[in-house]
């Protein structure tokens, strides 16, 4: 069985067939998903979807990307608190810092990660980490706000061997998906050929992120066979290791049963 750790089914990207697509599901082998939120209303959504399927999970968060419509000189976490005490929200994400873009600026995305990180300490609920072209400052900042007192998996991993071990001694868990099986993913697939299996977190990152040959096309946790195939290769055990591993992994991390 598969567990989606990192997934967006509220996306608009499902607007035409959501129910369908989510209901079929466990039959395909998909025995647990996290619906991830990105702001307000998505973490509403994923909420939602938690309390309609026995399978779904949620986590509460505002994306790095997200953090403007919301900012007003501080950063206000009350309605975080609230997200997160709900029944199926099992961790605080996805939250961090995105250098890809210019905007937000640095330090109001910085301010955000911080405030957040701080209820998910606060309330000990395991972060989802989104970073992006921003190694050295989510490193600095997570260490700077607890270090190995938190529990954080750095979700769709994109850095290099050397930045995975510094985040691996502190705890961590690495998410990896779809990208793993694209021809230039030198980086991820060296990250996974040296990690440690029990840090290892299955995603699709979904609807983004679809695995080589659905390259840019709508991803679902449907085509994440595809990954676990990969994965499978890279570290010369059977796919149904890799499935047992990353599942376990997973109900370790979110703390479910
Ligand atoms: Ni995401």
């Amino acid at each position: 069985m598969i567990f989606d750790t990192h997934a967006h089914y509220d996306d608009e990207a499902y607007s035409a067939d959501r129910e369908e697509i989510i209901s079929s599901l466990p039959a395909s082998g998909i025995g647990a998903v996290v619906n991830v939120g990105a702001n307000k209303a998505s973490t509403g959504s994923s909420l939602a979807l938690a309390e309609k399927y026995d399978f779904i999970y949620a986590a509460a968060g505002i994306h790095p990307s997200d953090v403007m419509e919301y900012e007003n000189g501080t950063a206000d976490t009350s309605w975080l608190e609230k997200c997160a005490l709900a029944p199926k929200a099992v961790a605080i994400g996805e939250i961090g810092l995105d250098y890809h873009w210019d905007e937000p600026a640095r330090e109001i995305q910085k301010k955000w990660f911080a405030a957040q990180l701080r209820v998910a300490k606060k309330l000990k609920k395991p972060v989802i980490i989104h970073s992006r072209d921003a190694a050295q400052d989510t490193y600095d900042i997570l260490a700077a706000e607890g270090g190995s007192d938190i529990k954080a998996v750095i979700h769709c991993f994109s850095y290099g061997p050397d930045m995975a071990r510094r985040f691996l001694d502190l705890g961590y868990y690495i998410g990896i998906g779809g990208v793993l099986t694209f021809k230039n993913a030198k980086k991820q697939k060296e990250v996974l050929a040296e990690m440690p299996l029990e840090s290892l977190l299955l995603e699709t990152d979904c609807p983004y992120m679809a695995p080589t040959p659905y390259r840019g096309e709508r991803n679902s946790s449907l085509y994440l066979p595809l990954v676990v195939r990969e994965m499978a290769v890279i570290r010369g055990i059977t796919e149904s290791e890799i499935e047992e591993i990353t599942f376990k992994n997973a109900m370790d991390f979110y703390e479910i049963g």
